[in-house]
């Protein structure tokens, strides 16, 4: 028998009963067929705005493009010596690494930095909590991303039980005043919540557990979230409503669709960039129906 490597985080094997969209399901990772409700709903879940994918050539075509002018931004940030900062959230399998990945597919990597931090280590549990993250913030000409960051605190932690309900409360009412600093500082602050239904979530989960290339990606963090949907929803509630400000905004995207939501990433921060050459045309408007701004952009 393959059990599964035990874990605080690992619930008893076999199938998990999971409530969506008012019915009851039976989901087992364990079994190598994926359920058609899963396969039906995997790109409309959650009130997703189209029916379709994004057609492949047009999304390598507008990639392309919009990985040029991010190019063109990086050469302006060491040009000036200005810094940016994109830090990325949303539940496991939302996409975040996929749209770090094609960001910085053509930068420079000397001074286009990702930073995916493990769980904390004693020394780090010692410390202030904000430290180890600040440790990794850009110095002049740098572009960082943040795969998953601070925002630990305001989700994983407090669902799984990694955090007080204090310190939860405590990350909520401080982070502002931490985010406030670095804009005040002159860094170019970009937080971004990638929003995905609960039948996208377990598709992707399914396609971590039997692709040989992927599988890396799926940890039992993952397998303890699938029951845990409604407390990762009130959390990031929460999290909106605490710390969504106007110098700091929570950018939401909807994210079933990945090509759409790693364009609509990619032309929000070469928006908000007055970088030497920047070609509006080019960059072509934001899809307000995919991307937009804090607690009531999800309705
Ligand atoms: P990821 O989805 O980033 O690939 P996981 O799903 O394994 O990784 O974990 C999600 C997040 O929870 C990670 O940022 C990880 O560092 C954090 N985490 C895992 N275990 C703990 C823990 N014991 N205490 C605090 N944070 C933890
Ligand atoms: P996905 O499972 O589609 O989210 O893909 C995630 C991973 O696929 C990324 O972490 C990259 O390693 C890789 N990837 C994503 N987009 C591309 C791309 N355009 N070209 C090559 N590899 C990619
Ligand atoms: C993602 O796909 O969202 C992340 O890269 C991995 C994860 O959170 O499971």
């Amino acid at each position: 028998m393959n059990k599964a490597k035990e874990n605080s985080a690992t619930p008893t094997s076999g199938p998990l009963k999971i409530r969506i969209g008012g019915k009851e399901r039976e989901f087992d990772i364990e079994n190598p067929e994926l359920p058609d409700w899963v396969e039906e709903n995997k790109l409309t879940a959650g009130g997703y705005p189209y029916d379709k994918k994004m057609k492949a050539e047009e999304y390598d075509e507008t990639l392309e493009q919009l990985q040029i002018e991010l190019v063109k931004a990086q050469a302006w940030l060491q040009a000036t010596g200005k810094r940016a900062m994109a830090l990325f959230e949303g539940r496991d399998a939302a996409g975040k690494g996929g749209t770090i990945f094609v960001l910085r597919q053509y930068l420079n990597p000397r001074t286009a930095r990702n930073v995916a931090l493990t769980k904390p280590t004693p020394t780090e549990l010692g410390q202030w909590y904000y430290q180890r993250y600040a440790d990794h913030f850009p110095t002049s000409g740098e572009f960082v991303t943040f795969d998953r960051s601070w925002y630990n605190r305001a989700g994983v932690e407090p669902v799984m039980g990694f955090c007080t309900p204090e310190q939860h409360q405590k990350f909520l009412d401080e982070t502002p005043h931490f985010e406030r600093m670095i804009v005040n500082d002159g860094i170019h602050f970009f937080k971004f919540w990638l929003n995905i239904g609960q039948e996208t979530q377990l598709e992707r989960f399914h396609d971590r557990r039997y692709s040989p290339l992927k599988s890396w990606k799926f940890s039992p963090i993952d397998i303890a979230g699938i029951t845990k949907w409604d407390d990762y929803t009130k959390a990031r509630d929460s999290m909106f409503e605490r710390t969504h400000k106007e110098f700091a905004p929570w950018i939401i995207v909807r994210a079933n669709d990945k090509r759409r939501a790693r364009l609509a990433v990619m032309r929000r921060i070469l928006l908000s960039l007055p970088y030497e050459g920047r070609d509006l045309d080019i960059i072509g408007k934001e899809d307000k129906k995919i991307i937009g701004e804090g607690p009531s952009f999800l309705g």
